[in-house]
């Protein structure tokens, strides 16, 4: 048995086996008192592994950490399309040589140019030899632009760094394969948590072609959105309905239930911040309201939607007006033929403003992806619920709330969180 760098290795006849190529006495070097002792190059083996070694357990890290650095910048490039890109992702996208950003972009608009070409524009001839980060999968498809991965492997880009793949099954994989086959060197899933949120929205719909659906309600501490006579304006401060805005300008579509329509009157537009308007869905069988209120008599955009039934549809003659036929169950309307129609109209992010009754029948139904709750310090006792009887009698039932976060919002409090999966 030898000793080499402090490993044992026995060959089968219990004496030394070098490997091919290897001497023995580079590995074995006894003194005459038989006490081990290293020749010159151990030395420098030695060395190596003590200072090389961990040398390069570092550099390892140092790189990983750069991709991490780059690919957080490129989600933050992403992130300033917020809004505005469905129903494409956001992606953003940086060329990176010797450490020196030499090209940057981001997806403004669908239709327009993809981060990866805007990047590489901007790098020119530096892209040769260079990393390009990326926070989704390029593409590898012909759509309204051309594939991103032409454009990668024709500007030279040495090397691809992605945060997740593009699930789209246009794309799936096969843009990292392509790049894979024209020799670049392909790093996946960096920062992918942070990129899968970022991209919620897409990711569900172009999965299940169904929309994200975030309810957001304002509500007292003991969970009312009114007092018992249907006042709710104003439950929380100006900081929350101005967020309130901010979250109609992200989303492609607002909906709210014939009860809101008649109490409220609301508008649903963006008024409070900069941002576009989104669509504006009524959901009502019964079409119980005056055809005065502001989502029929301001639609010069055309972008009011009635969700009712067949037969309340046969009767509806309002000019510019977008109507959807929803099947009927016992509650009322289904609400998941209503997300199916969505979907198939183009819809993928849908924010549900309420009231209790809808906030209901989407939480029954599991249909809520995203909550967005906000809490004023107030108390109103006797009033209507955010939300009705689920039918829990069991704890263990009822809906718990995952990832959640609470910023405070001027006095009143955010809670943001995700259903948790059951
Ligand atoms: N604080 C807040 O964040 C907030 C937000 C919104 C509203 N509010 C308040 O909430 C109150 C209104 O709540 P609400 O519960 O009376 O009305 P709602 O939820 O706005 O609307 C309920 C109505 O939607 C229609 N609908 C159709 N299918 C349905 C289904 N499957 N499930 C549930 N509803 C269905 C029904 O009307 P049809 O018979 O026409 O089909 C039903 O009566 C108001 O006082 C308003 O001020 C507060």
């Amino acid at each position: 048995m030898e000793k080499i760098f402090g490993a044992r290795r026995k060959s089968s006849t219990g004496g030394y086996s070098p490997r091919a190529g290897e001497s023995r006495l580079n590995r074995w070097n006894p003194g005459a008192d038989g006490i081990v002792r290293m020749g010159e190059d151990e030395y420098w083996r030695a060395f190596i592994c003590l200072f090389a070694r961990p040398g390069l357990y570092w550099g390892f890290f140092m790189a990983v950490k750069a991709d991490e650095k780059y690919i957080a910048i490129s989600l933050k490039l992403a992130k300033k399309a917020i809004g505005k890109t469905s129903p494409n992702p956001m992606v953003g996208a940086l060329v990176v040589k010797n450490n020196q950003i030499v090209g940057h972009g981001y997806h403004k608009k669908a239709g327009t140019l993809h981060a990866e070409r805007i990047a590489l524009n901007k790098a020119r001839n530096l892209s040769k030899g260079s990393t390009l980060y990326v926070s989704l999968e390029p593409c590898c498809h012909y759509g309204r632009t051309d594939p991103c991965t032409r454009a990668i492997i024709d500007a030279g880009i040495k090397r691809v760094v992605y945060s997740i793949k593009d699930p789209n099954p246009k794309v799936n994989g096969k843009g990292i394969m392509e790049l894979k086959k024209a020799g670049i060197e392909v790093v996946g899933c960096v920062l992918a948590n942070e990129a899968r949120r970022l991209n919620e929205v897409y990711l569900k719909y172009i999965t299940t072609n169904r929309p994200f659906v975030i309810l957001k309600l304002a509500q007292s501490l003991d969970g009312r959105i009114a007092t018992a006579n249907g006042i709710s304006q104003w439950i929380t401060g100006p900081e929350a309905r101005k967020y309130a805005h901010r979250l109609r300008s992200y989303y492609d579509a607002v909906a709210v239930g014939s009860g809101t329509v008649r109490t409220d009157n609301p508008q649903l537009t963006v008024r409070l911040v900069k941002g576009n308007n989104p669509y504006r869905i009524i959901i009502s069988r019964s079409l119980n309201f005056p055809r005065s209120i502001n989502l029929l008599a301001n639609n010069e955009d055309c972008k009011t939607i009635i969700a009712t039934s067949s037969k309340s549809a046969r009767r509806l003659k309002i000019k510019n007006l977008i109507i959807w036929e929803i099947k009927e169950n016992k509650n009322g309307l289904s609400m998941v033929d209503l997300i199916d129609k969505a979907g198939q109209f183009g819809i993928s992010s849908l924010l549900v403003e309420g009231g209790s009754g809808v906030a209901t029948s989407m939480v029954k139904n599991r249909l809520v992806d995203k909550f967005h709750i906000m809490m004023a310090p107030m108390i109103i006792g006797r009033g209507i619920e955010a939300v009705n009887d689920l039918g829990v009698r069991d704890l263990e039932k009822a809906m718990r709330l995952r990832e959640y976060k609470i910023e405070q919002m001027g006095n009143d409090f955010l809670l943001t969180g995700y259903p948790e999966v059951q």
